[in-house]
């Protein structure tokens, strides 16, 4: 059975999304360590290894390979084996550039000139170790990479959907979105947001690159519109429900689970869904966007969203 599909990866054949997830991870892991920051020079591969090996939960990578997998269950993809061969190379890609686009953010993002932190993914931040200078580069780099990624040199992934996922990833990642969440939450310090602006913050800093996984994973497959639109509202529940468990996070959980100070929303007096609802209402509004996120999937007609199930199950219940 091709890899992106199989789905009883467990010893008693019931689905297990950790086997399913450390399987994808791996083809994932070992993709980035070939790719990133190889040939840099004056020191700037260095950096960007740091910031995107060893580390991270891998959240948007799986959630491209589960779209993925999920839009090429459905009875109407059947690829032949060259076209199955380009499909898993693009959503392969896919998956890496979505997590270059996210490193590059959570380095710039811990910097001094925005929340100012030393602790990430349980080592210190990418500017303590190599300098200011060098975390910026590092970040603009892996950016380019990403797009650099989706566009490569041959024949087996075909224009439009290299021209697609591009749109999609710079979308997720630009004034649209991150990086426009971003300049809202740093613009936000201090004050008292509605409930509708935070959740438009959070929908920008942190659920449109996984909104984008989500689509690429789909565009990689090829999809149809209704379990397009399906896919695209579970990415967005989704998404704010990560935003919304992160602030919840920041104050019932320690640093060494983290991997990153606790506690500095607070201390940075930012807006959060626990300063504007407090602690049990945001749990209670993270386990309501899980539902809606599964209502999205059994709307979608996919056959198989056992996948995309499980990681949303996993957002709403992750510990760090
Ligand atoms: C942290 O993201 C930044 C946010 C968008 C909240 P993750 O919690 O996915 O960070 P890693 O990749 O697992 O370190
Ligand atoms: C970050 O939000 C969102 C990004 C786009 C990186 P936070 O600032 O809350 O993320 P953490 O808590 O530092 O990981
Ligand atoms: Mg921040
Ligand atoms: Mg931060
Ligand atoms: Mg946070």
């Amino acid at each position: 059975m091709n890899a992106i599909l199989s789905s009883d990866t467990s010893m008693n054949g019931a689905w297990d999304l950790s086997a399913w997830s450390r399987e994808h991870l791996d083809r994932v892991e070992q993709a980035l360590s070939r790719w990133v920051g190889l040939d840099a020079p004056a020191g700037l591969g260095d950096a960007m290894r740091y910031a995107v090996l060893d580390g991270g939960k891998r959240l948007r990578p799986l959630l491209v390979m589960a779209a993925y997998g999920a839009a090429l269950s459905a009875a109407d993809r059947s690829l032949s084996p060259e076209q199955r061969a380009g499909a898993n190379d693009a959503a392969l890609r896919a998956a890496c550039a979505v997590e270059l686009i996210h490193a590059y953010s959570l380095v710039h993002d811990d910097m001094p000139c925005m929340d100012n932190d030393v602790l990430r993914r349980g080592k210190p931040t990418v500017h303590v170790k190599f300098g200011e200078a060098q975390a910026l580069l590092a970040g603009d780099a892996l950016q380019a990479f990403a797009f650099e990624l989706l566009t490569p040199d041959c024949e087996n992934i075909s224009p439009l959907v290299q021209a697609t996922l591009c749109r999609q990833l710079a979308h997720a990642a630009g004034s649209a979105g991150m990086a426009g969440g971003q300049a809202i939450d740093l613009a936000s310090v201090g004050l008292a947001l509605t409930e509708d602006q935070l959740r438009q913050m959070h929908r920008l800093k942190t659920g449109a690159l996984l909104e984008g996984s989500v689509l690429m994973g789909a565009t990689c497959a090829g999809v149809q519109p209704q379990a397009r639109a399906a896919l695209q509202a579970y990415g967005a529940t989704v998404g704010l429900a990560f935003q919304v468990v992160d602030d919840i996070l920041d104050v019932i959980a320690d640093s060494a689970t983290l991997g990153k100070t606790a506690g500095k929303d607070a201390a940075c007096d930012k807006p959060t869904y626990v300063s504007l609802l407090g602690l049990e209402p945001a749990q209670a509004y993270a386990k309501s966007l899980l539902a809606q996120a599964h209502a999205a999937l059994a709307s979608s007609g996919l056959p198989d969203t056992r996948a995309l199930a499980g990681l949303a199950d996993m957002v709403v219940s992750r510990s760090h």
